[in-house]
C-alpha cells in the first residue's frame, strides 16, 4: 500500500446511479466516457469530466485508467470468512453441509493463529475481486472475531462482522451458552464497533442452533445497542424451515421466531429468505429489515430461487453476498451472473443496471451504510474500483459490438472475474496496482 500526501484524479469511465434503478428504471444512472473521480483525505472529493477536473487540480496525481470503469468496490452483505477453506464442498443439502464441512473447519477458530491465516486469506481474495467491504460471520471463537477485524484494520477496509453465536444442535466443540454468548458478543462490541472502519453486527448463527434463552439474550443485546446491525439466516431450504418449525411449535413462522426475541428490526439482515409467507414478507417490510440475497449458494446448496422482482417491487431492502463457502466464488461478478440466471428461471431477466446497483449501493443501503460507501459520490469513501471491460478475449469480442454503456458492462457481468479487476483502491489508497 502507498500513501499519498497530494490529491488523486483517476481517469476512466464514470457510472453513477441518481437513484434505485428498480424503482426509477435502469436509465437511472450518469454514464460519462471520459470521466474522473477526484479523491481527497480517502474521500471522493469530486465526480465529473476528466478534462474539466484534470485542469482545476493540475497538482493532483493521476492515474489514467484508460476506458476502464471506475466504480464504487463491491460490498459483499453475507460472507462466512471461516469458511473459505470449504468453498466446493460437494454434494450435501444445507444441514448435513453445517455438519459435515462448516462445523468440522469452524471448529478450527479457536486456534489464533489459524483464524489469522484465513482471515487475511479471505479479505485478500475478496479485494483481488473488486470487493472493498464485507459482511462476515466468525466462529463462536472471541478470537475469530479479534483476527477479522485485526486483518482488516490492517487493509483500511471497512468490514463488518461478529462472533456466530450457537448453544444448541452443534458439536461440543463450537457450542456456547446463552450467558456466555451474550458477555463475549457484549465484550466484543465494546472492543470494537466504531474502531477505525469496523462494526460490531450481534450474530444469532440461525434459530435451530439457538435456545430461546440464547435468542432473548442476544435481541437484548440489541436492544441495549441499537447502532448495531444484527445478521442470522432466515428461510434458505425447506427441511430447515420444518425443523425450526419443530422446534418452536408456537411460533406463527420462522421469522416469528426471531421476532418473539428482539430480533426483528431496521438493522437485521436476513441470509437467503427465499421460502417467504405473504406474512413474513409484510412484517419484514413493515419493520425495514433488510434481505440478503445468495445467489451463487442458493443453487449450489440446491436452496431455491430468491423472488428479487417480487420482493423489490414491494420494497423490500435488499442486499447482494456471496454467502462464501456455502457460496462458489469470491467474485461479485460472478455473484452478479447468478442473480441474474435466477431471475432468468423466475421469468424476469434482470437489467445489469439493477445487477450493478445490487452489489454497490444496493448492498451498502442494506448495511445502513449507504452514505458512506457503495456510490460515486463527493463525501463517499473512496473504495472504488477500476474495472477493465475486455479482460478477457471472449469478453472483449462481445463488448466490441455494445452499442451503451450496459451492453459493454454486461458481458463482465456474466463471464468475468478477478481478471476485470484492473485496481482497487481502498480509503483512497492503492491495494493492488495490476496495470
Ligand atoms: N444456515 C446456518 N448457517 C449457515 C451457513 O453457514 N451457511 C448457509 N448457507 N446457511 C446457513
Ligand atoms: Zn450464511
Amino acid at each position: 500500500m502507498h500513501g499519498y500526501a497530494m490529491s488523486i484524479l483517476l481517469l476512466g469511465q464514470t457510472l453513477e446511479f441518481t437513484a434505485d434503478p428498480f424503482h426509477a428504471g435502469p436509465g437511472a444512472a450518469r454514464h460519462d466516457p471520459h470521466g474522473a473521480v477526484l479523491i481527497d483525505g480517502g474521500r471522493i472529493a469530486a465526480v465529473g469530466p476528466a478534462d474539466a477536473l484534470r485542469a482545476a487540480n493540475p497538482g493532483a496525481q493521476v492515474f489514467d485508467y484508460g476506458n476502464a470503469l471506475i466504480s464504487p468496490g463491491f460490498v459483499d452483505a453475507h460472507v462466512h470468512y471461516p469458511q473459505t477453506g470449504i468453498i466446493a464442498s460437494w454434494g450435501k443439502r444445507l444441514i448435513d453441509w453445517l455438519n459435515s464441512y462448516t462445523f468440522p473447519e469452524e471448529s478450527r477458530f479457536g486456534d489464533p493463529q489459524h483464524a489469522q491465516a484465513m482471515a487475511e486469506m479471505c479479505l485478500d481474495l475478496m479485494l483481488a475481486q473488486g470487493t472493498t467491504t464485507l459482511c462476515s460471520f466468525a466462529t463462536i471463537h472471541p478470537e475469530s472475531v479479534d483476527a477479522l477485524f485485526g486483518a482488516a484494520q490492517a487493509r483500511g477496509m471497512r468490514v463488518l462482522g461478529g462472533k456466530t453465536c450457537m448453544d444448541r444442535n452443534a458439536p461440543d466443540t463450537l457450542r456456547d451458552t446463552a450467558q456466555s454468548a451474550y458477555d463475549q458478543s457484549k465484550a466484543l462490541l465494546n472492543r470494537w464497533h466504531g474502531v477505525d472502519r469496523l462494526s460490531y453486527v450481534i450474530t444469532p448463527r440461525f434459530a435451530p442452533t439457538s435456545t430461546p434463552e440464547q435468542l432473548q439474550a442476544l435481541g437484548a443485546l440489541w436492544a441495549e445497542h441499537p447502532d448495531c446491525l444484527m445478521q442470522t439466516h432466515l428461510s434458505e431450504q425447506t427441511e430447515e424451515i420444518a425443523w425450526v418449525r419443530s422446534l418452536f411449535p408456537k411460533a406463527r413462522d420462522y421469522l416469528d421466531v426471531y421476532e418473539q426475541f428482539g430480533l426483528l428490526g431496521a438493522g437485521g439482515l436476513y441470509g437467503h429468505a427465499i421460502h417467504l409467507t405473504e406474512r413474513e414478507r409484510a412484517r419484514l417490510l413493515e419493520t425495514g429489515a433488510s434481505l440478503i440475497h445468495c445467489p451463487t449458494s442458493n443453487s449450489f446448496i440446491g436452496s431455491g430461487l430468491f423472488d428479487m422482482p417480487g420482493l423489490k417491487a414491494e420494497g423490500q431492502s435488499i442486499g447482494l453476498a456471496t454467502d462464501i463457502g456455502g457460496g462458489s466464488s469470491f467474485s461479485m461478478l460472478r455473484t452478479m451472473a447468478a442473480a441474474y440466471e435466477i431471475g432468468q428461471l423466475r421469468g424476469t431477466p434482470l437489467h445489469p443496471a439493477f445487477l450493478w446497483w445490487l452489489a454497490t449501493e444496493g448492498s451498502a443501503r442494506a448495511l445502513g451504510l449507504g452514505d458512506r460507501i457503495g456510490r460515486l459520490k463527493p463525501g463517499v469513501e473512496a473504495d472504488l474500483i477500476v474495472v477493465d471491460l475486455a479482460s478477457t478475449p471472449v469478453i472483449a469480442q462481445r463488448a466490441a459490438r455494445a452499442d451503451d454503456l450496459w451492453q459493454a458492462v454486461f458481458p463482465t457481468i456474466m463471464m468475468g472475474d478477478d481478471r476485470a479487476i484492473r485496481a482497487t483502491w481502498v480509503s483512497g489508497r492503492l491495494h493492488e496496482p495490476r496495470t
